[in-house]
Parts: structure tokens; C-alpha cells; sequence
């Protein structure tokens, strides 16, 4: 597209923008992304000048083919609007005009570049949230399919990260499959505050033409309209509740990654990461890098950055419109571009990526003092007073810590010599496959209640 000559704005204006501040003012740049849903925003926008009589039929019916022409310009990479369109609505314009003439000045009718934003914001925002629910979706698919196949898989659980008691594996990778069922509900809720129609409204208080504003809103899918036209133009809560569900998305995948980090140390090796997921290192030939999830780590701090931005942004504006709206578009485009390349890494990463170290995790939950609770269990059902138990347990722990033992590798002699009440029975009960399994409380990491979550969980997905 040529650079037309700088131009002003009306006859008000007797001189063109100085071109830094054309620069400055412009956001071309990013919102060109918006085009899309502007130029169907404003098809929806002239069928309803026609419906109302404010256009003609056959003015509309100009305006909505040159606005189909530029959706074809623009996707086989013609339609390249420059700084000096200074953004998407005024470079779609100007487009419209040069194609079919006098009749493109009258799109703008009723409608203010206020209202059209925002219908373009959420109609791109709607879209986006439901491609992030379904990336949320095959997230917890990959997850519960690599938990269906380690049910019985035991891994140490820890808290303060000291070894405390240990886990089914497919339990440990649960909790993370119910974090995301929250995202993808959280987003479901956000929506309903996203779908909601601001066209019409005007520059802040509405338009003289006897506009319909439930037709335009029919047209684009919304499911209702906003009730007052300052609160229309001037709202941006669904970005921030957008920018919040999209926070914490990346604060449990922030913590996945974390964990996989740890794992795949040789400290703890319970994990090996494949090639295809890994890198290397420059100098250390010996290295295997878990870029991935440390990148899925270090991204979250800038979706947290853009809820911050826009809350600040947001927090001293008067009503109605002020420029400073203007920047919720970077915000909002970063973060979903993030967190929807978060989710897709970490998806492959779990798909393909990771392998979990059996023996080496079967061996961790066999060297430890985790079963120490369950000793106390054990006196307790046999009617010793949990406090009670649980102190004494605590002293055979620290001599046999001294002693070089496990729990297991005490005598019967020994156990008998702490408490009578003690039994043969006391090496079965302190096996990590039954303390597991023994965990059978609703919710809890027995191999019962993990298939339950795992039905469940299939439920949530729709699957049969
Ligand atoms: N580019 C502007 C934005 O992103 C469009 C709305 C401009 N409205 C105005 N009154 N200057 O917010």
C-alpha cells in the first residue's frame, strides 16, 4: 500500500502530526492481529445500519463485499497497513474508501473507533479463550494417560521438601490434571464477562440513529449487551480476569516445570528427558538441559507483569475512553501468545519428553523413613493413643537413624522391646505398596481412590 501524504485529522486540525508522535500515537504495529475480528465486527455493524434504514441495502451490501475483499487482501499477505493508517480501524477504513468509494465513509456511522475496539478486543479474546481451553483439554488428556499407566508407580511425596509419606505417581500427576480442570473453568466464567456486547455504544454515550443494538450483538455471538454505554467503553475487567485465569494457569505449570527440574537432577533422578525435549550445552559435553519447563518457569514472571500492568493502567482512569486503553492490546496479546505456548511445550514435553525412572523411584520410597506414620497408625488402631504413638515412633526413628536401619530392618525383638502391642503384621503394614494403598480415604493416594479420580477425571474430559 502506498504512504499517502500526512494528513489531518478534520478541518479542526490545521496540521499533519509530527511523525514521531505519528509513531508514538500509532498502534498499527500490534493491532493489525485485531483485523480479523474488526472486520467482522464491522460487517455485523452495516447489516444492522441496514436492518435499522440507516444505510441502504445496497450500501450495505458494498460495504460488506469491499470488507470481504480486504479480508482476502489481507490474508494472502496484501494488505500491509503503515504508521500512517495509525491503527487497524482507520487502516480498514481508508481501505474500504479506496475500494468501493463515497459508500466506505458511511460505515462509521453510529459508531465511534470506542465501541469498535472493544467489540474487536472481545471478539478476539472469546476466540483465544477457547483455543486455550482446549489446549487446557489435550494438557489433562496427556496427563491422565501417563498417570492411567503409573497407578501403582510409588514416588516419595514430600512437604517442606523433606520426604514425608509417598504417593501413587498417577495421584502426584492428578493434582496437576485438577489445577488445570480449575484454569479451564476459570476461563469458562471469565468468558461470560468477555461475551458481552459494547457495539453501540458510541463514543461514551450512545448515538442519535435509532441503532439495534441486541441485531449487531445477534450477529457476533454475544450472549448479551452492555447496559451503559460509559460503563461499555470504559470496562477492560474482562482483560484483567483474562490476565488473573491466565496467571494461574502459569503458576501451576510454573510448578509442574519446577518439579520436573528437580526430577530430572541427578540428585533425584526419577526422570530422564528425551532428545526431542532437551538440550545441550555449549561448553559441557556431558550435559542435558531442561530447557523447556525452565522456560515455562521463567515466561510466568511476564504474564504476572501484564495482570500488574493492567490493573495499573486501569486503576486511575477516568470514564469513559482515555488513550491509555489503547495499551491493553500488548498486554493481552503477550499473554495469550505465552500461556498458549506454555500449555503446547508442556503438553510434548509430558507426551513425549519425559520418562519416568521406575526402579529408581521404587528405590527411593524403599530407603526412607516415610513409613514412619504409618508405624504410629499402627499403634494407634491397636489402641495407644495417637499422640502417644506418634512420640514413641519418633524415638525409634532417631536410634534407628543411628543405628544405620530402616524401619523395616528392625527385629521383631526390637519392635516387641519399643511396644508389646507390636506384631509380625508390622512388616506388612510398613511395605511403601501398602502404605499407599492403605491411604484409601476419599481423595487420598490409595490405588482404589486413584482409579475413582481417574473415572473422574474421565468424566471431566467427556470421555465415556
Ligand atoms: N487504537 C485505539 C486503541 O487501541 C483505538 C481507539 C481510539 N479511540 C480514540 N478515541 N482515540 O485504543
Amino acid at each position: 500500500m502506498q504512504t499517502p501524504s500526512p494528513q489531518t485529522w478534520s478541518q479542526r486540525f490545521e496540521t499533519a502530526l509530527h511523525p514521531t508522535v505519528a509513531l508514538f500515537n500509532a498502534s498499527i504495529g500490534f493491532d493489525i492481529q485485531l483485523i480479523e475480528y474488526d472486520l467482522t465486527g464491522s460487517q455485523a455493524h452495516a447489516k444492522m445500519l441496514v436492518k435499522t434504514g440507516i444505510i441502504s441495502p445496497d450500501e450495505g451490501e458494498q460495504i460488506v463485499t469491499g470488507l470481504d475483499t480486504i479480508r482476502q487482501e489481507y490474508r494472502r499477505g496484501e494488505f500491509t497497513p503503515g504508521v500512517e493508517a495509525e491503527d487497524v480501524h482507520f487502516a480498514v477504513e481508508r481501505r474500504l474508501t479506496e475500494l468501493i468509494g463515497a459508500v466506505g465513509k458511511k460505515l462509521h456511522t453510529a459508531r465511534s473507533r470506542n465501541d469498535q475496539v472493544g467489540t474487536d478486543v472481545r471478539l478476539y479474546l472469546r476466540a483465544q479463550i477457547e483455543a486455550i481451553q482446549a489446549q487446557l483439554r489435550q494438557y489433562q488428556a496427556t496427563l491422565l494417560a501417563i498417570a492411567e499407566t503409573h497407578v501403582e508407580t510409588l514416588i516419595p511425596g514430600y512437604t517442606h521438601l523433606q520426604r514425608a509419606q509417598p504417593l501413587s505417581l498417577a495421584h502426584h500427576l492428578l493434582a496437576y490434571f485438577d489445577m488445570a480442570q480449575r484454569d479451564w473453568e476459570r476461563l469458562a466464567d471469565v468468558q461470560k464477562r468477555v461475551n458481552i456486547s459494547p457495539l453501540g455504544c458510541g463514543a461514551l454515550a450512545g448515538t442519535t440513529f435509532p441503532i439495534d443494538r441486541q441485531y449487531s450483538a445477534e450477529l457476533l455471538g454475544f450472549a448479551k449487551v452492555y447496559g451503559n454505554s460509559l460503563d461499555g467503553v470504559s470496562d477492560r475487567d474482562f482483560a484483567i480476569e483474562f490476565a488473573c485465569a491466565a496467571s494461574l494457569i502459569m503458576v501451576h505449570l510454573s510448578r509442574l516445570s519446577e518439579e520436573m527440574i528437580l526430577w530430572a537432577s541427578e540428585e533425584f533422578s526419577f526422570v530422564t528427558l528425551n532428545d526431542s525435549c532437551s538440550t545441550g550445552s555449549s561448553i559441557m559435553p556431558q550435559k542435558k538441559n531442561p530447557d523447556v519447563p525452565e522456560l515455562v518457569r521463567g515466561k510466568t514472571g511476564r504474564v504476572f507483569g501484564h495482570l500488574q500492568g493492567l490493573l495499573v493502567m486501569m486503576k486511575g482512569l477516568p470514564l469513559a475512553y482515555n488513550k491509555d486503553l489503547q495499551e491493553d492490546k500488548e498486554a493481552i496479546f503477550d499473554t495469550v501468545q505465552t500461556v498458549s505456548g506454555c500449555l503446547g511445550a508442556m503438553t510434548i514435553l509430558l507426551a513425549e519428553g519425559v520418562n519416568f525412572q521406575v526402579p529408581r523411584l521404587a528405590q527411593a520410597v524403599n530407603e526412607d523413613y516415610a513409613n514412619a506414620t504409618d508405624v504410629a497408625d499402627y499403634l494407634a488402631t491397636k489402641g495407644i493413643p495417637f499422640r502417644e504413638a506418634y512420640n514413641l515412633v519418633g524415638k525409634v526413628v532417631k536410634t534407628s537413624l543411628a543405628a544405620g536401619k530402616l524401619l523395616r530392618e528392625l527385629t521383631l525383638e526390637e519392635w516387641q522391646a519399643i511396644h508389646p502391642a507390636f506384631e509380625d503384621d508390622i512388616y506388612a503394614a510398613i511395605a511403601p505398596q501398602q502404605v499407599v494403598s492403605a491411604r484409601n480415604s476419599y481423595g487420598g493416594t490409595g490405588f482404589d481412590q486413584v482409579r475413582q479420580a481417574i473415572q473422574r477425571a474421565h468424566l471431566a474430559l467427556g470421555d465415556a
